[in-house]
């Protein structure tokens, strides 16, 4: 898996004058079974950014390739997981997750098959015929993880996925999916603006600035990849988040000598 943005661009048009440059040259890459994010502050285009490779919209210009395939529209080699559930409030659980095989026409016992398997990879076997409402926020969100995992995309693409939950059920939720992308080892691109979660999951990170949205910079996340909650108190973390902060300040970290 290869995906790459190069020199996207996305404006917006407004009813008085200039358009609105959600997305200014933007290039970017996600490699096969790299965990990537990108952080930026509120208007910094991240969403644009997402429905872009989504899909979901079309660049002013540029373009996103995968695996050298321009993307012109949604596939099932991007799953997508949003900030808000968008679980069907009608459909069990088990129905949620086979919802997409069902409409790739997969037959209906391979559908059982695939669900029954993805529900059991993020713990939520017991609650195959629940129905949404039933189910706490990070339930919702294990159940939106495993509906775009069953339909084995290249890529997950992630909008803010954690962001409607408390503290403690995202802490879970961080450490769950770290287990996740290890054990089925799919590609993950992931949008926050919370530092801490984004030093905490990525291999990589872009750092976007705002108005115009661009990339700021590349870091590498210098951390084992087997991670647990200890390693936020690691320097190393610590060192990681305070570059990041200041980029998203406006200003270069300090180095002391
Ligand atoms: N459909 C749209 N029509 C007009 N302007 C838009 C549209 N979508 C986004 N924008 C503008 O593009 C910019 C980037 O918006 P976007 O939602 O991508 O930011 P974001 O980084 O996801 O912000 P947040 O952290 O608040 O979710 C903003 O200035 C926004 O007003
Ligand atoms: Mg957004």
């Amino acid at each position: 898996m290869h995906l790459e943005a190069i020199q996207l661009n996305k404006h917006f048009p407004t009813r008085n004058g200039s358009p609105i440059v959600a997305l200014k040259d933007i290039n970017l890459h996600v490699e096969g079974g790299e965990f990537v994010c990108a952080v930026g502050a509120s208007g910094s285009g991240k969403s644009t950014l997402l429905r872009l490779i989504a899909g979901l919209d079309r660049p002013t210009s540029g373009e996103v390739r995968v695996d050298g395939v321009r993307v012109t529209g949604p596939g099932a080699d991007r799953g997508m997981v949003f900030q808000n559930y968008s679980l069907y409030p009608w459909m069990t659980v088990m129905e949620n997750v086979a919802f997409g095989l069902k409409l790739r026409g997969m037959a209906a016992q391979q559908q059982q098959q695939a669900a029954a398997y993805y529900l059991e990879v993020v713990g939520l076997t017991k609650f195959a015929k629940s129905l949404p409402k039933e189910l706490s926020g990070g339930m919702k969100q294990r159940v939106a993880i495993a509906r775009a995992l069953a339909s084995q995309p290249k890529i997950l693409l992630m909008d803010e996925p954690f962001g409607a939950l408390d503290v403690q059920t995202k802490e879970i939720m961080q450490q769950f999916l770290l287990e996740v992308w290890r054990r089925t080892q799919t590609s993950i691109f992931m949008i926050t603006h919370d530092v801490e979660e984004a030093v905490f999951l990525a291999q990589r990170i872009y750092v976007l600035t705002a108005h115009p949205g661009t990339v700021q910079r590349e870091i590498l996340i210098d951390l084992p990849s087997e991670r647990d909650y200890h390693i936020k108190r690691q320097p190393r973390f610590q060192d990681h988040k305070e570059e990041i902060m200041d980029l998203l300040r406006g200003r270069e970290a300090v180095v002391l000598a």
